[in-house]
């Protein structure tokens, strides 16, 4: 794993507009984050240059928020377009996915085309796929609609669609050229998905953040009323420590697998229910819970380390009890699910752990230790 340079830069005052820069070369951008950004004409001034922009949706987004963001950017092109498509997890497919190249294609959209990716993190992964390979690459704006993907999947360039078999194994890393938070969309969002947008809030904690988590514990309530200066608070940070994390790693070639805290578990909880079941943040939140439950049982963290951490999850409104995904053989089959996880290596599955507070370490454990783990955390 690649050094990480320490420490983390402080975290700056929050202000009503806040720009978190993402630094990757050429690839570099902006995160703007702020009420009321995404139906403003200005928010939109400064992208490539292009005659025809297209709008990726999904049927629930698309009634909502549509319109303000093409009447917004309408200035800046000659034509707009809009493709919806139905949404859920269990749409993050090629089909899906084809519904944006027939749009691209049936518009006669060029190589400068902008994809706009308005919705959570399924239309932002699957906008981003969609425009790292039409033509071969076409720039697109993420526009996340959810507090999962304000925090995290808009963020960082990995876009992708699920295999029946595994979770956004078939996708590309490709950058956005601008991210726009706008935290209104955030006031129309199903409690479960609030909650399933704090688990990966309170992943930077434990990973990266020890004084976020304490603030994430002080302010749990406040975040589940969504008290705005609260909500201000938590995507900034997230998205200052996603792209600290990012802009060492764009590719995970090390320091950003510990990105995947509680991943491991949580894809196969995903995958072994079926996709859509558990939504992303609800396995993640669990998954944290095992992986926390494995790093004791490797002598990393103490059992208050684990308690603690559980009990912000749960109060986030998350389960921390594993679901049965097989009555004969629960272990078995959330193993079988891991070895297919993108960290494992020749069937050997690596983990991220934490290794102390603050910190993440990645390593292989004994199916047995492994096993224990997921007998005791599923219910
Ligand atoms: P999602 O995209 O399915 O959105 C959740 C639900 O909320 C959907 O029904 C959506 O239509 C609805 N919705 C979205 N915005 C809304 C709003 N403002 N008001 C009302 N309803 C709204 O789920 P998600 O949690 O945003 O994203 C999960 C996906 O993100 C998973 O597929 C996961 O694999 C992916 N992900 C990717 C990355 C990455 O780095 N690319 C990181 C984390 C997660
Ligand atoms: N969500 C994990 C990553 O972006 O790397």
């Amino acid at each position: 794993m690649s050094e990480p340079t320490f420490p983390l830069p402080a975290a700056p005052q929050t202000a009503p507009v806040q720009t978190v820069a993402i630094s990757l070369d050429d690839r570099s951008y902006d995160i703007q984050i702020g009420q009321g950004l995404l139906g403003r004409p200005e928010t939109w001034a400064g992208l490539p240059k292009a005659s025809t922009a297209m709008i990726v949706t999904n049927d629930t987004i698309a009634p909502l928020y549509e319109a303000a963001l093409r009447s917004a950017i309408a200035p800046h092109y000659k034509q707009v377009h809009t493709v919806v498509l139905p949404d859920g997890e269990a749409h993050k497919d090629w089909q899906t996915l084809n519904l944006i190249f027939d749009a691209l294609l049936g518009h006669g959209c060029d190589r400068k085309t902008v994809l706009f990716a308005l919705g959570g993190g399924v239309v932002g992964d699957m906008t981003g796929f969609a425009a790292a390979s039409y033509m071969r690459g076409v720039p697109f704006v993420q526009v996340p609609t959810t507090l999962l993907s304000q925090v995290d999947s808009s963020v960082g360039g990995k876009t992708a669609i699920n295999h029946p078999l595994g979770k956004n194994m078939i996708g590309a890393f490709y950058q956005p050229v601008r991210v726009v938070c706008d935290l209104n969309t955030l006031v129309t969002l199903p409690p479960r998905e609030l909650s399933a947008g704090l688990a990966e809030v309170i992943k930077y904690g434990p990973i990266a953040d020890m004084d976020f988590l304490d603030w994430i514990e002080a302010n749990i309530d406040a975040l589940m009323a969504q008290d705005p200066a609260a909500m201000a608070h938590a995507v900034q940070r997230s998205c200052e420590i996603k792209a600290w994390v990012v802009g060492q790693d764009e590719r995970e070639a090390g320091l950003r697998v510990i990105l995947n805290f509680g991943h491991t578990f949580g894809h196969a909880i995903e995958a072994g229910l079926g996709f859509g079941v558990w939504l992303h943040g609800e396995a993640v939140g669990c998954g944290m819970v095992m992986a926390a439950e494995l790093s004791q049982r490797l002598g990393k963290v103490d059992a208050a380390f684990v308690a603690r951490l559980r009990a912000i999850i749960e109060r986030a409104g998350l389960p921390v009890r594993g679901p049965v995904i097989d009555a004969a053989d629960n272990a078995g089959h959330y193993i079988e699910h891991m070895r297919l996880d993108k960290k494992a290596i020749g069937g050997d599955i690596q983990f991220v752990v934490i290794d102390g507070p603050g910190k993440a370490a990645v390593c292989g454990a004994p199916d047995a230790m492994v096993r224990e783990v997921i007998n005791t955390c599923c219910a």
